[in-house]
């Protein structure tokens, strides 16, 4: 799986405020920390891999009351724009936002710190979620392997240690969900758990659609249900991202709708590297009650 003409990890990432991040992404910076938002965005926030895809597609059903024929017009990627997304010539987050009609659906990977302001100060709603360190260290190696441009992660365990250092794209796990869960509370903030979406889909959607200030019938939820399972979202071509091309992402490398399950970690960590990352995580979530479900 390893590809010689994948540029070399350590001169790929640069330093946002100290985080690594794509060298383009921090290029366009100040349109991001500047981004004027509107009182009615709507962010959804993640660490990458945690379940961005699925709540965005949730969200849109929601807001569009499950017409799948617009929800199938275009990808996911335009829907849901990715705020601090920027790629010479072809991908421009700020920009696809600033065109684009209220309301708005935003997608952003950014700590709490990084946010831009604009969203804290027209009330914005945030989603957040959370899903547990193992199964999103996996998910990211195969993401790293399949996104073309990407560096190559080295071996599972090589890359396991980068994350645990916090040297991958947006920086340490335990930082990003420990910030975020100090703000659960705030009423501006829905966090989920990917695990909590995998054990009972329905309760957390009514979840959202609460905190949404909406009503939905029982037909509409069945029919969210279904269209945003793991079947229906991996065989949709707005949401499983095979509609770019293949120098940008491989699905033949693995697909990006990989498996969608909890606890996935046990088939890739050996006992070793699993009491090694147990150790770490119990230092580095010392303090916190932030407790996310390595199985259900
Ligand atoms: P896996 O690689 O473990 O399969 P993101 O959208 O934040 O990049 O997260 C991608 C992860 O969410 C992938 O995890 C993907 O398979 C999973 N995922 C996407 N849609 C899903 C769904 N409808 N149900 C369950 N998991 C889903």
């Amino acid at each position: 799986m390893m590809n010689s003409s994948k540029p070399a990890y350590a001169d790929y990432f640069g330093r946002l405020r100290g985080m690594p991040l794509y060298k383009e992404f921090i290029q366009n910076w100040h349109n991001v920390e500047t981004f004027e938002a509107r009182p009615d965005d709507l962010v959804i926030v993640t660490y990458p891999k945690s379940g961005t895809t699925w709540i965005s597609e949730i969200v849109c059903m929601i807001y569009t009351e499950g017409d799948l024929e617009k929800c199938k017009k275009d990808a996911i990627f335009n829907r849901v724009p990715y705020l601090e997304s920027k790629t010479e010539n072809v991908i421009n987050g700020v920009q696809q936002l600033k065109q684009m009609a209220s309301p708005r659906i935003v997608k952003s990977h950014l700590p709490l710190e990084l946010l831009p302001a604009s969203f804290w100060e027209k009330n914005c709603k945030i989603i957040y979620v959370c899903r547990n360190a193992k199964d999103v260290v996996v998910s990211y190696y195969f993401f790293f392997l399949m996104v073309t441009v990407n560096p190559d992660p080295g071996s599972f365990q090589d890359f396991v240690e980068k994350f645990m250092d916090g040297e991958v794209p947006y920086g340490s796990w335990y930082k990003h969900t420990k910030s975020w869960w100090e703000k659960r509370k705030n009423p501006q903030v829905l966090f989920l758990f990917y695990e909590d979406m995998q054990e009972n889909i329905r309760r957390e959607v009514l979840k959202v659609v609460k905190f949404l200030g909406r009503k939905i019938s029982e037909e509409l939820l069945a029919k969210i249900i279904r269209h945003t399972s793991f079947q229906e979202m991996k065989n949709n071509p707005s949401t499983n991202y095979t509609t770019l091309p293949e120098e940008v992402m491989n699905h033949k490398v693995s697909p990006f709708m990989r498996k969608g399950v909890a606890g996935d970690w046990k088939n890739h960590f050996t006992v070793a590297l699993n009491e090694k990352f147990d150790m770490h995580y119990k230092q580095q979530m010392k303090g916190s009650t932030l407790k996310p479900r390595t199985e259900i």
